[in-house]
């Protein structure tokens, strides 16, 4: 084969074959077909779409990259573990995996949650736990199951050679406008969550302003893609459909979100993040079987919060560690006193981006103080300039791009509104 007539095939329009998958996606991995022809084969995929067999093709060959790993052998007291994982496809203000973690492990699951960093203007798990003092995400194998067997949730970075593959064409995709793709996403996600050996999985699929699924038809096909790959692999895989046209809860930033993931487990914290994490908590309970049960109970009871202070402190942090704070802040007020009709997740995400909560380029450090507070949330009556936002940043000359991102980001009318749940279906 030659990249250039695998990448003619999807440019006009055809199925790529099973042999010219395989290769493309290997010779990709190993620096023989160059940055340039993946990302002109990225951005044909984009256009023209693939089927689910090229798709599920895509994904196995992603796999065959690395190595899988097997959690089968967990054992606690004698007694085999079962593992639940769960993955968002990314939103703004999603702290989720935070709390989620700990409270299903809390009713003896083993979660073994392998995060990303931040892509764009979405959040990334590890680089919110980060913000806490001395906390590691690197673990090898043998911590990752050290950790499951003893607490339970581990939340880490995959290793190099998880998926390798989709490493190196996630960063690919990210600077080449290569991400909105229903065939991308599916095999980047689903090849890391089959190569980590989970043994069901809940997916977070995301609808609205602030992801990378702007509709739901299309994310339903989306959810509907991942679920087919997951249970041909032996993954029982489960998804929900889940708004993302506002923030999540009332903080977008890092160390930020953390405290606000505190609120959660400590019985407390913003509606929104507390329905999304008991309906989620929910479908990983029925996964690994554990029906019966509420699990806004051990969010109550200081269960759930044990186990965080467990699981971070495994993972070398310090529970107890203030949390940075950041040095500067800019309060940014309401467009106009009335009811709060939406608030644009995209933009609060790009604002808390520029802030320094997110990356500008590959490997760069991300802030952990940086990011956005929201002090009104949609349905709620403000005063005319009363405050809206407070940006937080190491740095005030960060304020201006961030304004400038939130300058329509708010709209303010004077009827009461409707506010939906969260999880708009079961896919
Ligand atoms: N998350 C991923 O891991 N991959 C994507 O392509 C999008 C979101």
């Amino acid at each position: 084969f030659d990249a250039v007539s695998v990448i003619a095939t999807k440019r006009d329009g055809g199925a790529l074959s099973d042999a010219q998958i395989d290769w493309v996606v290997e010779a990709y991995t190993a620096g023989e077909v160059a940055d340039e022809q993946m990302s002109a084969l990225a951005m044909a995929i984009v256009i023209n779409g693939m089927d689910r067999h090229e798709i599920a093709r895509w994904t196995e060959a992603m796999i065959a990259t690395g190595h899988r790993m097997d959690f089968s052998g967990l054992r606690r007291a004698g007694s085999p573990l079962r593992t639940v994982d769960k993955h968002s496809t990314g939103g703004v203000g999603d702290k989720i995996t935070l709390p989620l973690g700990p409270l299903v492990a809390s009713y003896g699951l083993a979660v073994p949650q392998l995060s990303g960093r931040g892509l764009g203007h979405t959040g990334g798990t590890l680089d919110k736990l980060e913000s806490i003092p001395g906390w590691r995400a690197d673990l090898t194998t043998a911590e990752m199951t050290a950790a499951l067997e003893k607490v339970g949730a581990v939340v880490c970075a995959a290793g190099a050679d998880l998926a390798p593959a989709d490493r190196k064409l996630y960063a690919l995709r990210d600077v080449t406008a290569t991400v909105e793709s229903i065939p991308l996403i599916a095999s980047s996600i689903m090849s890391k969550k089959i190569a980590e050996g989970t043994s069901a999985l809940v997916l977070d699929v995301k609808v609205g302003s602030g992801a990378f699924m702007k509709t739901e038809p299309d994310a339903r096909e989306l959810a509907e893609t991942m679920v087919a790959l997951g249970h041909d692999s032996g993954v029982d895989t489960v998804a929900l459909l889940t708004r993302m046209d506002a923030p999540l809860g009332r903080t977008a930033g890092n160390a930020l979100e953390v405290a606000e993931a505190l609120e959660v487990l400590a019985g407390g914290g913003p509606a929104d993040v507390v329905e999304l994490t008991l309906a989620l908590a929910t479908e990983m309970l029925a996964l690994g079987g554990i029906t019966g049960v509420d699990p806004a109970d051990h969010l109550a009871d200081g269960t759930a919060m044990d186990r965080w202070r467990a699981m971070i402190r495994e993972q070398g942090g310090d529970p107890d560690a203030p949390l940075p704070v950041a040095a500067h802040t800019e309060t940014v007020t309401v467009p106009a006193g009335g009811v709060i009709e939406s608030i644009d997740a995209m933009a609060v995400g790009v604002a808390a981006w520029r802030l320094g909560a997110g990356r500008a380029r590959q490997g760069e450090p991300v802030a952990a103080e940086a990011g956005v507070v929201i002090h009104a949330r949609p349905g709620e009556t403000v005063a005319s300039g009363a405050p809206m936002f407070t940006l937080h940043a190491a740095d005030p000359s960060r304020f201006a791009g961030a304004i400038a991102a939130l300058t329509d980001a708010v709209r303010v009318g004077d009827h009461t509104v409707e506010i939906p749940h969260r999880v708009i279906d079961r896919v």
